[in-house]
């Protein structure tokens, strides 16, 4: 009777049996060492089915799309709502997928009391530290790594981003912002998440002399996010050597937000290239060694952010809206089947805070 009253406790206290994943591409994915994300919503991952299994069945890891900004977490000082990042997170472990956190410091997406108060740089400093601590504190060990800066540079431009931060603190925020993040979660990879750097140009020149010098100064940065918000027909052919520059430097490396959009109607042939496109962004991460993953910026068509910002433009991921897999999947199962794994280490500027 006892037993029987324990293995009955224990049916409803533990979780249910995982579901194998239905696609080849998680295993591919780690065959090669690479994370295969999807930027997740809370809402629909805690309400629909179809969307839950397009996650576990072909991604290895994901992203809260906006639910970890700052707006959410922290909507009045010193009040913390846990519950989407608790929700996307605890779906994460419960179907052994990794998390990578998004995002700390960023100028959009700021609570009121943050984006138009005002604050010296001691207050500003604090309330850096105060977020980052809540934060990283609360999912240390759970969440590995963390979009630290989010889009330093201005929109197009090489120019150093007139935000709050930089306002306040001056230049030196990014590096502050790293060692703040450092103290709240010394084990965590800390990362420089930036769009409009994928191929080589003003802005990621830019960017890599800002890696650079903080690497020089003993800043704990360990990693590059490369977004890879594209428009069809303008992926960057140099993807790869673009990034393997960074990763010479002894930083990780990752495609952190891609879709790739077409513009409307979108065109079976349109599709068909758009296979190519998405095939050619893995290859280049498999052509990287320290590449460390590839994530998608959206589940479906149906849930995707492009045509709320980009009017006239569509069908940017791999998932139509009705979440059917569109050629872009099989572009991507292409690259991960065929593609070979670049090895071979960095040489590295990262050698105190470096991870690997
Ligand atoms: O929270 C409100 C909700 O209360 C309201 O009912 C609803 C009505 O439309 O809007 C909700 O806000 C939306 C918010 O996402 C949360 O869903 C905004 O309208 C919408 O504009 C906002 O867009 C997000 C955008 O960041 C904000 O800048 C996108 O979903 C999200 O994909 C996008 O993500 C960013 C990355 O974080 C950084 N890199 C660029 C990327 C694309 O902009």
């Amino acid at each position: 009777m006892v037993v029987f009253l324990v293995v009955a406790v224990l049916a409803l206290v533990l979780p249910g049996p995982v579901r194998e994943p239905s696609s080849e591409l998680p295993a591919l994915a780690g065959s090669h060492g690479i994370e295969l994300g999807v930027a997740v919503a809370v809402n629909p991952l805690t309400h629909e089915t179809e969307y839950r299994d397009v996650v576990t069945d072909h991604y290895t890891s994901v992203t809260a799309e906006n639910t970890m900004k700052w707006q959410y977490v922290q909507p009045e000082r010193g009040t913390f709502d846990w519950s989407g990042p608790d929700a996307v997170v605890g779906f994460a472990e419960d179907h052994g997928l990794s998390v990578r956190g998004h995002t700390l410091l960023w100028h959009n997406q700021l609570p009121a009391w943050l984006a138009q108060g005002s604050f010296d740089p001691d207050d500003l400093r604090e309330v850096m530290r105060e977020h980052f601590g809540a934060v990283m504190g609360r999912y240390q060990g759970r969440v590995a790594s963390w979009d630290v800066v989010n889009e330093p540079f201005e929109d197009g431009s090489p120019q150093l981003r007139e935000n709050l931060w930089h306002q306040t603190l001056g230049e030196d925020y990014v590096a502050e912002a790293l060692r703040a993040a450092h103290d709240a979660d010394p084990e965590a990879k800390l990362y420089i998440n930036e769009f409009g750097v994928e191929g080589s140009g003003a802005k990621a020149d830019a960017l890599y002399e800002l890696a650079s010098d903080l690497l020089d100064q003993g800043v704990p940065l360990h990693g590059i996010g490369f977004q890879g918000h594209f428009v069809h027909g303008d992926v960057p052919e140099d993807l790869a050597e673009n990034m393997r520059r960074f990763a010479d430097l002894g930083l990780d490396v990752e495609i952190s937000e891609l879709d790739v959009r077409v513009p409307e109607p979108a065109s079976d042939q349109d599709l068909s290239a758009q296979a190519d496109e998405y095939r050619h962004v893995l290859e280049s991460c498999l052509a990287v060694s320290r590449c460390v993953g590839v994530t998608v910026w959206g589940v479906s068509d149906a849930h995707s952010w492009i045509p709320e910002w980009f009017p006239g433009y569509t069908a940017a991921l791999p998932f139509d809206d009705d979440h059917a897999p569109k050629p872009a999947l099989a572009g991507m199962v292409e690259a991960l089947r065929r593609g070979r794994r670049a090895h071979g280490r960095a040489r590295g500027k990262v050698t105190v805070f470096g991870m690997r």
